[in-house]
């Protein structure tokens, strides 16, 4: 298996991703860090073990990360993800409690200690990973690829121009993109796509396991899934979720290799991530371009029946 570590701010389809995470044979997810975001760090360290101790996995390790981004104060997303940042599903409050060590210490230790090079997969704000690459740049030579949800080619969410997750912490993901590292972004574009269709949610809401309904209910809770059948109102999108699906499955989601930059400056344009298509292979000459831009794997396409298919089969095995 793939070793992995997802840092979040479930979030409810970041918990999705979680369901995924610990059930898919081929992943072996060894840590999981948690940051500001979706809802307040408290919020997001309480609902990630609730939905570890409810997917049957406990004992992963799970740590708290930062309150804020590394710039601006928080703001949080409690118009999608409700109240308690999770649904408002009144899910059981966790019965243990986080590592004593916070996000960047477990990162560097996890990453660091494990056999084989490690996929980090960011379903959050990326001030934590940020924070990680600044003060301990020698986790790179094990890291194998990051794969981010964040950003958008097209259109945002947070603004019409930018997407959630860069638009929190815009310094954070500018220093993600000129890390070094082989990086996947799994932007709004392709986030949007990935919908279940009603009757597949509530054959989850009926499951007889506690992770799988769960799954069910977090779905049912999507707020009006984006892409989906607009006749179709118990759909639900799989958001986070699908990050994690190119980590078992890369060949369902279509990616290519473009200059990236994330618009730092204050105004309408803040987190935005600017993606150059101009640029084709073996052609060298683009005009005006003053500085080096990173070059990231943008996903482009997604086959969506393939990553709902994959979903359902792996969190109602
Ligand atoms: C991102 O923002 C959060 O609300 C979701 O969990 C996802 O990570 C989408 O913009
Ligand atoms: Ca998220």
């Amino acid at each position: 298996p793939v070793p992995v570590i997802i840092d979040c701010d479930t979030g409810v389809d970041d918990a999705l991703a979680l369901l995924f995470a610990v059930r898919h044979p081929g992943i072996d997810l060894r840590a999981i860090t948690c940051v500001a975001g979706n809802t307040d760090v408290d919020g997001v360290v309480r609902n990630t073990l609730t939905v570890l101790e409810q997917a049957g996995a406990p004992d992963i390790p799970v740590a708290r990360g930062a309150e804020r981004p590394l710039v601006e104060p928080a703001r949080s997303a409690r118009h999608v993800h409700g109240g308690d940042g999770m649904g408002d599903l009144g899910l059981p409050a966790p019965t243990r409690t986080p590592a004593d060590v916070d996000a960047v210490t477990l990162l560097r230790r996890e990453i660091l200690a494990s056999p084989r090079p490690v996929t980090l997969v960011p379903t959050a704000p990326l001030t934590n990973i940020a924070l990680l690459l600044r003060t301990h740049p020698e986790v790179t030579g094990n890291i194998e690829r990051i794969v981010f949800m964040g950003g958008a080619v097209e259109i945002g969410n947070a603004t019409p121009v930018a997407e959630f997750n860069v638009w929190h912490d815009p310094e954070a993901a500018a220093i993600l993109l000129t890390a070094g590292v082989p990086i996947t972004m799994y932007g709004l574009d392709v986030f949007r796509r990935v919908v279940v269709p009603g009757p597949l949610v509530r054959r989850l809401r009926a499951d007889p396991d506690a992770g799988t309904r769960l799954a069910g209910e977090l779905l049912a809770h999507r707020p009006s899934a984006p892409d989906g059948d607009p006749g179709d109102s118990e759909a639900g999108g799989l958001g986070d979720a699908g990050a994690i699906c190119t980590v078992a499955d890369p060949a369902g989601l279509t990616t290519r290799l473009l200059p990236v930059e994330v618009a730092l400056a204050p105004g309408p344009t803040r987190g935005q991530t600017i993606v150059d298509r101009r640029a084709r292979p073996g052609e060298s000459e683009i005009h005006g371009e003053d500085r080096e831009t990173a070059l990231v794997d943008v996903a482009l396409d997604v086959d969506v029946s393939r990553f709902v298919k994959l979903y359902l089969s792996t969190v109602g095995r």
